[in-house]
């Protein structure tokens, strides 16, 4: 089973799966957890390059690097975990560049769509968990973050963008889950820390993963 993580920066996904993870291997439960970019040996160059402000990238640029992580992450990683039967649970996948290149840059997401498909050989998640939450708060957690990790805004590209671009890329992915009921489920991300793990566990619970 292939799941993803996905939702605005600050929204929460990484803390709830550093709790997650624990917990799913106290299951014995074999699972590989990853992210994008940077998913790949590949990847955690591209990952440096597209995090680092100094490079103006143009959209085009900044869009291949992304697709050319992800396809080296499908296949040096995820397609193998598959295969060998793991779980795989990658914060961040395809969803992020139709919100961010979609939706946040304003590039075609139909043709992106394809440009996804194309780079990570047609492999779509089984599940994908949305953590939904008011820019505003998550680009002020984002920042508490960084500041706690002395990195300042020059860490993230988009941290530093606009609220507007994140207003666009939250209502991509709200956009995704009508689009894509079937995979996608959204949780509440602006509940306290234990609610929102509770949803991520109940969603995980509706599709045969009890945690206890
Ligand atoms: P990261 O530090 O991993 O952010 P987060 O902790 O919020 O996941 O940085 C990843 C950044 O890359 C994040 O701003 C989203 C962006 N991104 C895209 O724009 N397109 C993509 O396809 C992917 C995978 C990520």
């Amino acid at each position: 089973m292939f799941i993803t993580f996905e939702g605005i920066e600050g929204a929460g996904k990484t803390s709830i799966l550093d709790r997650l993870c624990p917990a799913l291997s106290d299951e014995g439960i074999s699972f590989v957890r990853t992210l994008e970019p940077g998913g790949s040996e590949l990847g955690r160059s591209l990952r440096a390059l597209l995090l680092d402000k100094r490079y103006a990238l143009t959209k085009e640029a900044e869009l291949f690097l992304y697709l050319a992580d992800r396809s080296q992450h499908v296949r040096e990683v995820i397609r193998p975990a598959l295969e060998r039967g793991d779980m795989v649970i990658s914060d961040r996948y395809i969803d992020s560049t139709l919100c961010y290149q979609g939706h946040g840059r304003e590039m075609n997401v139909e043709r992106l769509i394809r440009l996804c498909g194309f780079s990570a050989g047609d492999l779509w998640p089984d599940l994908t968990i949305i953590f939904d939450l008011d820019p505003e708060i998550s680009l002020e957690r984002a920042r508490r973050r960084n500041l706690e990790a002395g990195t300042t805004v020059t860490r993230g590209r988009f941290e530093a963008e606009r609220l507007d671009f994140h207003r666009r890329i939250r209502r991509g992915y709200l956009a995704l889950a009508t689009q894509y009921p079937q995979r996608c489920r959204t949780v509440d991300a602006s509940r306290p820390f234990d609610d929102v793990y509770n949803q991520v566990t109940a969603v995980l619970e509706g599709h045969g993963i009890s945690l206890d």
